[in-house]
């Protein structure tokens, strides 16, 4: 019998009642894993292979390659570690799931990125509501082996820190910004637009979708228009934002986001799936079966 994850409570956030964690370091119960869930990990990783050639941005494939990740065994996080520290210098440290906020940023502006250490079920191949190993490992981790990457997400850790410190409104802009770039981002090559958020290319029916519906927007990244604009969390995204290059996301980064925040405070949030005549259209979405209720 497996070990559970260790629950501590459900707690109210922006995103609705979220489960939060044991906050401790875990070590990755590797031994534990039974045959069912290698087997998760390996359909998953076959199945989102696939659908991800031609559809990822050439950054993570390439990245996933030089992990030397494979579908055969869920991954040993010591070993990707050896690989990581020498490439950018970031570690993995397993988890019990999703972090208090702080708990998280920190980690992050260290250069540690939490993984939860569990693969969900057979039954949640299609969908799980909370992140889980193969979420947290197959989506997040590569990216941490480009430099550029790897800097910005340590760039946003110390961002978070900050903007815990200053208050809710400021959490929820640099929220935003993550959930449009690190989970929902696609990035513009030249030969098209590709994928490079997390919560995208560990999702099957978003990967196809993000690109080739002409359901959502897809619009250039803008900072301060990102941090105004709200989401969704139980359904595909309204809007896609696109990026030219990490560096243009790292640049992004460097100016102190405080007056930033200052000044939002004083603007309304723009709905999902708003087009302002300002942004920069690469698609108007046709906003086909898009739910009608409010965003987050
Ligand atoms: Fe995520």
């Amino acid at each position: 019998m497996k070990n559970q994850p260790r629950r501590v409570e459900n707690v109210q956030t922006d995103k609705g009642s979220v489960p939060v964690y044991a906050t401790g370091i875990v070590e990755q119960p590797w031994d534990e894993y039974t045959a069912a869930d290698h087997d998760v990990w390996r359909q998953l990783y076959e199945r989102q292979r696939e659908v991800l050639i031609g559809r990822a941005s050439d950054e993570f494939l390439v990245a996933q390659d030089a992990m030397g990740m494979t579908p055969d065994r869920i991954p040993r996080f010591s070993d990707l570690n050896a690989i990581m520290r020498d490439a950018t210098g970031w570690e993995i440290i397993g988890v019990e799931g999703l972090l208090p906020e702080l708990d998280f940023f920190d980690h992050l502006a260290n250069r540690r990125f939490p993984v939860t250490w569990w693969i969900r079920t057979p039954e949640q191949i299609d969908y799980i509501s909370e992140p889980d190993l193969f979420h947290d490992l197959f989506g997040h981790v590569p990216l941490l082996m480009n430099p550029m990457f790897s800097d910005y997400m340590q760039a946003y850790g110390r961002g978070g820190v900050k903007a815990h410190a200053i208050g809710a409104d400021a959490l929820q802009n640099l929220t935003r910004l993550y959930w449009y770039t690190v989970e929902f981002g696609l990035i513009r090559q030249p030969d098209g637009l590709r994928i490079y958020g997390s919560g995208i290319v560990s999702s099957k029916g978003e990967s196809i979708h993000c690109l080739e519906s002409d359901a959502p927007n897809r619009i250039g990244f803008d900072l301060e228009r990102i941090m105004r604009t709200r989401y969704r969390i139980d359904s595909y995204q309204k809007t896609y934002f696109v990026i030219d290059s990490f560096q243009q996301l790292m640049e992004a980064t460097e100016p102190d986001f405080t007056p930033i925040y200052a000044r939002l405070a004083q603007m309304d949030s723009i709905p999902a799936g708003t087009v302002l005549p300002t942004d920069t259209v690469y698609h108007r979405g046709t906003g086909e079966g898009w739910p009608s209720d409010a965003d987050v």
